[in-house]
This record gives structure tokens, sequence and C-alpha cells, in this order.
């Protein structure tokens, strides 16, 4: 579809009734798009899952993967990347036993989740990182649907290949459609020019930054480097992931920037999209050609497809590169090149403030702020939040029930994708409205307000999700009740308090 109309219509009565299920959305979602995507597939189905949940297992450890023509040496979980798709309903349980056959600690955090938290998967904060050899057992409810991620959260580890996805169906969908396909895109060098340690060494050596790497979406210095190959569902665009359906279908894409160190600008060539949901969230659906997407960010689409064979193109921000799939509606339409020019890219671009919370889903309004400063050292490569750096790093307190506001200033020369851990956060935006999300793109001279109600307990990591940044100091937390000093959190009590 090339006109203005979105495809959702009646939005607020929909939301308001809540009542507009399609059962056929989610069963032939599931299960075309584990075919169709090619994505591997575990979990129960939603039919079955509401039974018992069965534990899966992710096992991390050293493999040779293809990435397309590209073979490469990296670590995995179940020997795949992206790793095996999670998909539950909201509600029900995820039970995942994390095995570590790597020849280093980890963990697995699952991104933007609200979850209890000793099962955050965050080394020294929620627990201490499974050494090699032993495992962890990964349990808790997910109790929002929504388009998430896994990955590691050790060191570098990220930028290998330990991600995966995780999607929670709702079991009152509002949205109509009759596919879904979900879109991973990734940034690799891990096995092509070292490793992601080798990587962050060479920044650690350095002082200034690649003036070359400039996007004017992001406000200056778009990257730390440029990765050799950019990934859609761990296909490099030499040999392109495929989507294919029917012509006239109407497809959910939920797309998932599991980069270190890469925004990415989307389009689907010769369609527009229905924007209907942020970091999980949904939000008043807009018609845009394109948006941009930074680490941790997740944007949900409706589009309905024309037939032929349409490019999918991801392009690295301010780089040189892309991800490229091709969407396929018709079986002998000539593929497009992965070099293709894509018009949308540069039309309307999907910005903060078209998004919109339904006002089921607003925040209170806060009680306070709390102000947070990003910076940078003089060094270059130490990035600060109020002049801390992780090893001290910065711990702001609330009490639990409180809705507080940070106010979030960056004053240093680039943009930064904030994470906040286990809440999704309310970005207010001037006009006192604004998305739910839990991932925020900071533009240099920027302050965005962020509203957050603590009501999760615990010591939750809130940090720069450009991975070398976060490696480079940029990691602070948000924890309940009164200042612990230099105590960490007791891990191994959490772990045995949960097997009881
Ligand atoms: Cu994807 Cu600390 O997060
Ligand atoms: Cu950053």
């Amino acid at each position: 579809m090339s006109g203005g109309r979105g495809i959702v219509g009646g939005w607020s009565s929909s939301w308001g009734s809540g009542g507009r299920v399609s059962r056929r959305a989610f069963v032939t979602g599931t299960f075309a798009s584990a075919l169709a995507g090619a994505v591997p597939l575990l979990g129960a189905p939603p039919a079955a899952a509401a039974a018992r949940p069965r534990a899966m297992v992710l096992r991390a450890r050293p493999t040779t993967v293809s990435l397309g023509q590209r073979t490469v040496r990296t670590w995995t979980y179940n020997d795949e990347v992206p790793g095996p798709q999670i998909r539950v309903m909201a509600g029900e349980r995820v039970r995942a036993k994390l095995v570590n056959d790597l020849p280093a600690a980890t963990t697995v955090h699952w991104h933007g989740i609200r979850l209890d938290f000793p099962m955050d998967g965050a080394p020294g904060f929620s627990q201490e990182a499974t050494q090699p050899g032993k495992t962890f057992d990964y349990d808790f409810t997910v109790p929002d649907p929504g388009t998430y991620f896994y990955h590691s959260h050790v060191g570098t580890q990220p930028d290998r290949g330990l991600y995966g996805t995780l999607v929670v169906l709702d079991p009152r969908e509002p949205l109509e459609y009759d596919e879904e396909f979900t879109v991973v895109l990734d940034d690799w060098l891990d096995g092509i020019e070292g490793t992601p340690d080798d990587a962050l060494a060479r920044l650690n050596a350095s002082t200034d930054h690649d003036d070359t790497l400039r996007s004017e979406a992001l406000g200056g210095v778009a990257a730390e480097m440029v990765h050799p190959l950019y990934l859609v569902n761990g296909q490099a665009p030499d040999t392109p992931m495929t989507f294919r359906t029917a012509p006239g279908r109407v497809v959910r894409f939920r797309v998932i920037n599991a980069a270190a160190d890469t925004a990415f600008r989307v389009a689907l060539g010769g369609h527009r999209m229905t924007v209907t949901h942020t970091d999980g969230f949904p939000c008043r659906p807009v018609n845009v050609d394109t948006f941009l997407i930074g680490m941790g960010e997740r944007y949900d689409f409706l589009t309905r497809l024309d037939e032929g064979a349409f490019p999918l193109v991801a392009v690295a921000e301010g780089k040189r590169g892309r991800a490229f799939a091709v969407v396929r509606t018709n079986r002998r339409a000539e593929s497009p090149a992965s070099t293709v020019q894509v018009p949308e890219l540069t039309e309307r671009m999907l910005a903060y403030r078209d998004l919109e919370a339904p006002s089921s889903f607003d925040l209170p309004r806060p009680s306070r702020s709390i102000s947070v400063t990003l910076g940078m050292r003089p060094s270059g490569n130490e990035w600060t939040m109020n002049d801390k750096v992780a090893g001290d790093h910065l711990r702001l307190r609330v009490d639990r029930g409180e809705t507080v506001r940070l106010v979030v200033d960056n004053q240093s020369p680039m943009w930064h994708p904030m994470h906040l851990h286990g809440h999704t956060f309310q970005l207010r935006l001037a006009d006192g409205r604004g998305p739910r999300k839990d991932t925020v793109n900071v533009k240099p001279r920027q302050r965005l307000h962020l509203d957050v109600l603590a009501d999760n307990p615990g010591e939750w990591m809130f940090h720069c999700h450009n991975l070398y940044h976060q490696e480079q100091g940029m990691m602070g937390s948000i924890g309940y009740g009164p200042a612990r000093g230099n105590t960490r959190h007791r891990p191994q009590e959490h772990n045995r308090r949960r097997k009881r």
C-alpha cells in the first residue's frame, strides 16, 4: 500500500472495547512465521502452553555458523544465530535452563521483561555470572505481551551470537492481521575482525571518534566502528533471509535491534508501515515510510503486502553497509538486489513525537524528578552518568509505589540508547503525552523526561545499550529503598529462595 490510509481502523474503539480478537492472527502467525521465517521455535504453541510450561535448554557454547556465504567461529545459544525463538502467552511462565559450555562466565538477560529481579540475568546485580560447566535455571512469569529479546549480559558477549527473540502473545490481541514475521537486526564482526574483545581493546587505545560516521538523525557521530556485516535473522545480504507469504495479506513485523553499535534505518520497498508498538507496548498507530531503531529498541508495524518480491532494508545509520532481506508474495517475481535503492528510506520518518501510549497505559504523574547527566571524559573513551562510571557506578534510589521522573540530559558528543531493566517507563514529550518504552535514544544536547513507576523491587541496571559505551563505563542502577553503599546484593540467596 502506498497511499496514506492506515490499515488500523477505529483504534480508540478497539482499545476501548478490548474485544476484537482475531484467533486466526495467533494461530496462523505462530505457525506460519515459524516456517516462513525459518526461526527455530521453542516453547509450546499457545493452545498447548496453557497446560504446563516446558523447560527449555539454552546451551551457550562456541560453534561454527554460516551467516550467508561467510562461515565464522563464534559463541551461540544452541548452535544458532539467532538462538531459538521463545513464544509464550502473556501471564505464562518461561522456564529456561542456561547450560554454560563457554570458556567464560555468562548470564541470560530478558530484555524489556518486567520479571522478578533474581531472574534478570544482570551479573553483579541480580546474580553472579554462571561459571563454565555450570547451569542456571531461569523461571519467571511474563506479565506483558509484546516483542522482546534475550541476550548475554556479560562483557562484550552480546556482540557475539548470544541473543535470541522472545515474543509474548496477547490473549486478547486487539490487532487483526494474517501473519507475523520476526526481524532481528545485528551488526557482526566476531570471527571476521577478531573478537568483540579485540574491538573494545582498539577503542580503549584510542581517544578520538570516527567523524565520518555521522548521522543527522542521531545528532552527530553515529557509532564507534564499522562492522563488516549486518544481519537479518543471522543472514547477511549475500544470502538474504526470505519471508514468504501471499499478496494481500496483512502482516505484523516485529523488528528488534540486537546490534552492539548500530542504529538501523528500516524500510520495506513499495510499502508504507503502520507502527503499532514501541518496545513491546502499544501506541497510537502511525503511518510512516521508515523508522530509526536504536540498539535495544523494538518496533512492530503492520502492512498489507502487494504482489511481488520486496526489499526489506535496514541501513546502518551513518555507516557503510546495510542489513537486507526479501519479502516475497510471488514465487516468480525477480528478487531485488541487496543494493537496490529504496526511496522510502528518505521519506516520512517516524519521530518520537508521533508516538503516544493509549491512555490506559499512561503512568501516574511523577512526584519528583532525578537528573541523570550523560557525559564523556576527556579521555574520549569513558562514558559517564552523573560523572560516574561502572566500577563505582551511579546508584539512584526510589521508593516502592512512587513515580519518579528521570531527566536525562545528554551533554556528551554522541547519542545513547538508554535502557532500564525491569520496568517500562513513559517518555513524556512536551505535551505531556508519549509512548511506553524501555530503551530511548538520547541525542547530544537533548534532554528527555522518562517517568518510571517503581513497582518492581530490585537493583536494576540503567545503562547505555551501545555495548561498547556500556563497557566503557556507561552503567548505572536504580534501586529500591535506602542506599546500600557498596554492598552488592546476594544473588546466591536469591537463587536458593527461588528454588523452594
Ligand atoms: Cu538488553 Cu542491560 O540490556
Ligand atoms: Cu552510549
